[in-house]
């Protein structure tokens, strides 16, 4: 039974394969953490105790204040001096509440988490439900804990349930709290820009608070969700590490606080400053859901764990088990100048070359031959697809590839149809001149009609037109953040309801399209999140193709999300079959793409590509679905190397990348030790074999020292 309840001691184990998750009930009304770590291991339990000027109720003594005992959540105002989970204001205008433990249940399988993304969970699944009432408001809140024993990861969410008789507003939402003992971590979080996204940063914590947050109604390229604790001292294969997630892709806060008594408070959630929810009596609310994952063997299991989670509870499945199609895309070789009668020649190319479909990006409809207009108005424009776009895309089909298409459904130019009709469908504030970025204005997505009229006109425009691919696009940031269909008092919800509006279109188009594949991408990386992983099969990872930046991008997306997420495109090697092979080997971390225009390519390079696709198509299943071990980490180093392996460890691919300045030398022994000790193992791309005991000892290979150079082996273990 991975969920325990000891009556006697009033103590919930929670435990999954390799961890245990343990709290407990004091005074029949406090939840308190008692420990997150390596299963079967002693924990200390909690001894309260008192500090001065701490409030307590004088019945249960003074060593029991809320500020000071480690919380399951925690609330504003009743004496929790650290960052509460829970704000709400209720008719008396306070925003204090005092919720108390009432009970609790356990059942098989999870509770939905309504009108957002959530981790898919069988009947093996385990789910605990407890309840806390808060007399004064009258609300009802129910914490869950979902376990997935084999992932080694519990998720965490919230619903709220107005019982009392007055409306109360949240002001600040959590989907959970996790109060650690001690404060001896450093904290590692994914942060950046467009073209910059999820650059590594790890520094100790400090008294006081850190937070993380995204403003800007996606999750953001400024800092990813996923953020880690993990011991001073711990590496890629020793110590503790923490990996934390949140199944959500808008505006997000992540907190971390050291407290006076040296606990660290985690947190991750909606926040405050982009979000408020007004509950009516008789209503509910629910939070995203948070990832929480341990691991005692270093970073790289945190991350394993992550990637099988992933895979298992959150990817599309029919998407996942697939091969990945190997695409060619328009954008880099054509930006808005879609034309029909090249794009079929790229077609016939690309057949040829092995890719196996073709993605017509951005200019293809309404007025769009920059990205000053035609964003909103969803039909084929007629001047670029003079017979239509169902006969385009069927003489594309002639040629031998499948068909993927751009769309950024969120989005209106000012001059656009639908702008013009509409203006009251952009976010926009009474007053103020809506702001344009990339000259476009957001759709209000809050707003049941827009995310009806989006359905439509797709619904239209895609008719027997035999779409196999939808890369979904969102290009800007949002500020003046507003909905006209919403009243004053309601505009603070807009941040989320618009992000339940954009999953509610991407559920319709998995719905409508059962067989066609969505790619997410935000300018690139911008919305790498779990909640987009729960719709599209991959993310375009970056508008930085450059293979050195790539290089890194990958490595850190890789540290919190599996490689079947990630679009890796070659962009033009401009003739250079030297700068080809780099390419092609940068881009085998996630699954492989192109972005050229072919029609330029020369024979030679052609003719590389067709073997690349091919040889890529031989281990494409091992970085699909194989198990991530990097050893050595572009961020600290001048080259890098990983490998990906199946789970009978029969088969390893390894990468080695060097850095533009890389010194000249030979590398330390480059240790796989998932290969058996018993077994020998052939390079399938270069005939050599190898020992098990050699691959384990590690390879020690040449650094050139020139740059554009990367090692692949795919070893093979022999009968
Ligand atoms: C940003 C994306 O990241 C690019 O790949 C491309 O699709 C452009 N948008 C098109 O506008």
């Amino acid at each position: 039974m991975p969920i325990k309840f000891s009556k006697a001691e009033k103590v919930f184990t929670l435990t999954t394969k390799n961890t245990a998750y343990i709290f407990s009930i004091a005074c029949d009304r406090y939840l308190v953490h008692q420990f997150y770590g390596k299963k079967n291991v002693r924990y200390t339990p909690y001894k309260p105790y008192t500090v001065s000027f701490s409030p307590y109720r004088k019945e249960l003594g003074n060593t029991w204040s809320p500020d000071v005992f480690p919380q399951e959540y925690s609330f504003f105002g009743y004496g929790d001096y650290r960052t509460a989970a829970l704000k709400l204001r209720g008719a008396d205008g306070t925003g204090v509440t005092d919720f108390v433990y009432s009970s609790h249940r356990r059942f098989n399988g999870r509770m939905p988490v309504e009108g957002l993304p959530f981790a898919e969970a069988d009947e093996h699944v385990q789910t605990l439900e407890v309840k806390m009432i808060d007399s004064v408001t009258g609300c009802e809140l129910l914490l869950y804990y979902t376990v997935f024993y084999e992932e080694d990861v519990i998720s965490r969410h919230m619903i709220l349930k107005n019982k009392g008789q007055s409306p109360v507003k949240i002001e600040k939402c959590m989907s959970m709290t996790l109060d650690m003992q001690g404060c001896d971590y450093d904290l590692v979080t994914l942060y950046g820009g467009h073209c910059v996204a999820r650059r590594y940063q790890r520094a100790p914590l400090h008294h006081g608070m850190q937070s993380i947050c995204s403003r800007i109604g996606a999750s953001s390229p400024q800092y990813n969700p996923f953020f880690a604790l993990c011991g001073k001292k711990a590496t890629e294969e020793r110590g503790d590490v923490y990996g934390i997630n949140l199944v959500y892709s808008g505006s997000f806060l992540d907190e971390i606080e050291v407290d006076q008594t040296d606990c660290t408070r985690i947190q991750t959630g909606l926040g405050e400053e982009n979000f408020g929810y007004t509950l009516l009596p008789g209503e509910q609310f629910c939070s995203p859901e948070a990832i929480l994952t341990y691991s005692s063997k270093g970073f790289g299991q945190m991350t394993r764990n992550l990637h099988n989670f992933t895979r298992n509870r959150i990817l599309p499945q029919n998407s996942l088990k697939k091969p990945h199609p190997v695409v060619l895309n328009t954008w880099e070789a054509c930006y808005f100048n879609i034309d029909e009668e090249k794009l079929i020649r790229f077609a016939e190319e690309s057949a040829k070359t092995g890719f196996d479909m073709l993605v017509m990006d951005d200019g293809w409809f309404g007025k769009r031959n920059n990205d000053r207009a035609g964003l909103g108005d969803w039909q084929e424009n007629p001047d670029k697809f003079k017979r239509g776009l169902k006969t385009f895309v069927d003489s594309v089909k002639e040629k031998g590839v499948s068909f993927g298409i751009w769309i950024e459904p969120e989005m209106v130019n000012p001059d656009s149809d639908l702008y013009r009709a509409h203006p009251e469908w952009c976010l926009r504030v009474p007053g103020r001149e809506p702001l344009l970025a990339r000259e476009q204005l957001v759709l209000d997505m809050s707003n049941p009609d827009v995310v009806e009229f989006l359905k439509n006109s797709f619904k239209k425009t895609f008719e027997n037109v035999s779409i196999d691919y939808f890369k979904w696009d969102m290009n800007r940031h949002m500020c003046n953040v507003g909905s006209p269909a919403l009243p004053p008092d309601r505009q603070d919800e807009v941040p989320f309801r618009y992000m339940k509006g954009v999953y509610a279109l991407l559920k319709w188009f998995t719905e409508e399209y059962p067989d066609a594949i969505i790619e997410t991408c935000s300018g690139g990386g911008g919305r790498y999140d779990l909640g987009m992983m729960r719709y599209g099969f991959q993310i375009w990872t970056s508008d930085n193709t450059n293979p050195y930046s790539r290089t890194w991008i990958q490595r850190s997306s890789l540290l919190a999300y599996p490689a079947a997420t990630m679009s890796c495109h070659v962009s033009n090697p401009r003739d250079d079959l030297k700068a080809l092979d780099f390419r092609y080997k940068v881009a085998l971390g996630g699954m492989l793409g192109y972005e050229l225009n072919i029609l330029n390519m020369s024979e030679p390079i052609k003719a590389e590509m067709a073997r690349e696709v091919k040889e890529y198509k031989s281990f494409e299943e091992l970085i699909r679905l194989g198990d991530y071990y990097n050893l050595v980490s572009p961020f600290e180093n001048d080259f890098s190397a990983y490998y990906y392996t199946d789970r009978n460890r029969k088969e390893f691919l390894f990468s080695l990348i060097e850095k533009k300045d890389t010194a000249p030398r030979s590398t330390k022994p480059l240790k796989i030790k998932e290969a058996k000790a018993d077994k020998n193992y052939v390079d399938l791309l270069s005939g050599s074999r190898y020992t098990g005991k050699e691959l384990r000892d590690g390879l020690i290979l040449p650094l050139t020292g020139e740059g554009n150079t990367a090692i692949l082996m795919h070893f093979s273990e022999e009968p």
